[in-house]
């Protein structure tokens, strides 16, 4: 199985990067295959240029979105690692999924209405400041629909509360931990 990380962080040492590191080491060690983009790093352009709207009926894609797509493709399961900024990943990955998730790709209209084409299992491993979880669906509902409008049935959570620049160390154990057993799921 392929699985497709992609994190939003622009600190490289910022905490969700080291998760996603030991998400990947735990898939590979598995026996799974890894493909880890790092959006900030990629120099990612989330905004969506009028080209790209006026034509998005089209099915011609930018060369960077059709880079992503072709590496969608050729995976299994989709990961997205990021902190909730505002209620919402960070604006690079919501541009990434504005972008990537095209009509003609990621879902188009039928007969019955929209229908979602991505035949992938997707997880969502996230740190959030706030120690609230009942703030679950407000912060992960908004894209759990964007993957579930795509056509992705099966979506994991690996959510940790809590995590904030200077928090307790004891958490960014426990967060690193959860990371790699969150990992177990797409092996
Ligand atoms: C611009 C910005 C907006 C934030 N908005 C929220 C928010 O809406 N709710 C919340 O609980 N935490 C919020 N936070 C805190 C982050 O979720 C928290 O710092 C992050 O999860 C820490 O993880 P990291 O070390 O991987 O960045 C925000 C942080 C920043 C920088």
């Amino acid at each position: 199985m392929r699985t497709l990380l992609i994190v939003a962080h622009p600190r490289p040492g910022a905490l969700i990067h080291a998760m996603a590191q030991r998400f990947a080491r735990k898939v590979e060690q598995l026996g799974g295959e890894l493909e880890l983009v790092d959006l900030y790093r990629d120099g990612f352009d989330p905004v969506v240029r009028v080209d790209e709207y006026d034509g998005w009926r089209s099915q011609e894609v930018p060369e960077d979105v059709a880079a992503y797509q072709s590496r969608l493709k050729q995976a299994q399961n989709l990961v997205l690692a990021y902190p909730v900024w505002w209620a919402t990943p960070p604006a690079i990955m919501q541009g990434w999924l504005q972008r990537v998730m095209t009509h003609g790709f990621a879902f188009s209209f039928g007969e019955k209405g929209a229908q979602g084409h991505l035949q992938l299992k997707a997880g969502l491993l996230v740190n959030v400041g706030s120690p609230d979880d009942t703030l679950a669906a407000e912060y992960l509902e908004p894209i759990q629909g964007v993957l579930k409008y795509c056509g992705v049935e099966d979506i994991r959570t690996c959510v940790n509360w809590g995590i904030y620049p200077g928090a307790d160390g004891g958490k960014a154990k426990r967060a690193l931990r959860m990371a790699e057993e969150f990992a177990v799921e797409f092996v």
